[in-house]
């Protein structure tokens, strides 16, 4: 088998998805929209299809995979900060139940071209909160500096331009402070903005059908192994206690990264072990082009090697062979003894990991399998290398 490839694992993937639904399904009319921008591999897409989620979009791009992989028109939401005209007219075409609206401009332009083919679109207004999330700053997306979503402090003109217009229903607001998001009292402090911004509107006579919080939910990509599956317990309580709502309102919900981290691996081979006076550099064949968010954001991924799980442990940078000093998975990490040939796994990278990949240096992308036979993959890699 080629390597580097993406492996996902069907079981972790099936448990994560009937977590989801179980937990979802303990309060009334909430609703989970997987953000396909983590993952569109078409197998994992359909799989999570098939399990009943629906599909939260962020280009022409998007909505057509979702699609293909069987989700229906009405469970797709369309957000995003700049869409194109022939994407906002697939949306139409396709009659998708949702476009996040981003700003006044984007709203006239939703309006002009469904006033153009007789329709009328269902618009929520993305309203950025300014709530930190206390993560990473390139994925921080609620905070007034921010390029995402409109105002807070101008959620009122917006509301009142949208029910002006004649192509478009307003059907509620959405929201999304960013992601990997360990910590629910960011979650609550969304909450408690959501209820200010509601409470001023049904003040003024305005009620919503939905109130969309976006996704953000994190996970453990330190010991990925003991919590294999995140706390969706925790988080849909948390909603359902600081949420302020009335029973028809439906609440959706956004998650990627939650859904697709970590059932699925990134498997590399060792070219070289190279030691320079100081340090020995495990040089792989995957490289920032596979999975860039070591390069992106500083993110750390479990490294082991798993041809060999015997050994001593010694201390290795893993690198790719990509021309670029940021090329780096890991540095410091200890791992069983490594050599050439050796095969090593990524942990934790089913999210934002294929789908992110480049063809930088003119690199082949990598391919992703989807299967529950991860140990027989493994021995039949490691036969074939003999
Ligand atoms: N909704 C909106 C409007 C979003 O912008 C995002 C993610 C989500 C939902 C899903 O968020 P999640 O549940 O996955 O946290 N490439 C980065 C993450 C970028 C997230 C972008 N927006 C990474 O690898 O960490």
């Amino acid at each position: 088998m080629k390597t580097p490839f993406y492996y996902y694992n069907d079981e972790v993937l099936g448990k994560t998805l009937d977590t989801i639904n179980c937990e979802a399904a303990k309060y009334e009319n909430f609703f989970v929209h997987y953000a396909v921008k983590a993952n569109t591999n078409r197998q994992v897409l359909k799989r999570i299809q098939e399990a009943g989620l629906g599909a939260d979009c962020v280009s022409g791009g998007e909505i057509q995979a979702a699609l293909d992989a069987g989700f229906s028109a009405q469970s797709i939401v369309f957000a995003g900060v700049g869409k194109n005209d022939w994407e906002i007219n697939l949306g139409l075409d396709a009659g998708i139940m949702c476009f996040n609206v981003e700003s006044l401009p984007e709203l006239e332009v939703i309006n002009l071209l469904a006033g153009k083919k007789g329709k009328i679109a269902n618009v929520c207004m993305r309203i950025n909160p300014d709530v930190d999330a206390h993560t990473h700053a390139n994925i921080t997306t609620g905070m007034s500096e921010n390029k995402f979503g409109i105002a807070y402090q101008d959620m009122f003109s917006i509301v009142s331009a949208a029910q002006n217009m004649e192509n478009i229903r307003f059907k509620g607001l959405h929201f999304h402070i960013g992601s990997q998001i360990l910590d629910m009292v960011d979650f609550r402090h969304l909450c408690s903005r959501i209820n200010e911004l509601v409470d001023e509107l049904e003040a003024r006579g305005i009620s919503l059908d939905i109130i969309n919080v976006g996704g953000g939910l994190g996970v453990d990509y330190v010991n990925p192994e003991d919590h294999p599956i995140p706390d969706f317990k925790d988080y849909f309580s948390t909603y359902n206690t600081y949420l302020k709502r009335n029973k028809n309102q439906q609440i959706h919900f956004e998650l990627g990264r939650a859904v697709v981290a970590q059932c699925g691996r990134l498997i590399t081979k060792v070219l070289f072990v190279k030691e320079s006076r100081s340090r020995k550099f495990a040089i792989v064949d995957a490289g920032m082009t596979d999975l860039i968010r070591p390069a992106l954001y500083d993110a750390h991924h479990k490294i082991r090697n798993i041809s060999n799980t015997h050994t001593p442990y010694y201390i290795y940078d893993v690198v790719g062979p990509i021309c670029e000093s940021s090329d780096v998975f890991d540095r410091d990490i200890s791992l069983s003894e490594t050599k050439r040939g050796d095969y090593l796994e990524i942990l934790s990278a089913g999210a934002y990991g294929e789908i992110m990949a480049s063809q930088y240096n003119c690199r082949e992308l990598p391919k992703g399998y989807i299967s529950s036979e991860f140990p027989n993959l493994v021995q039949n890699l490691l036969q074939e290398n003999q």
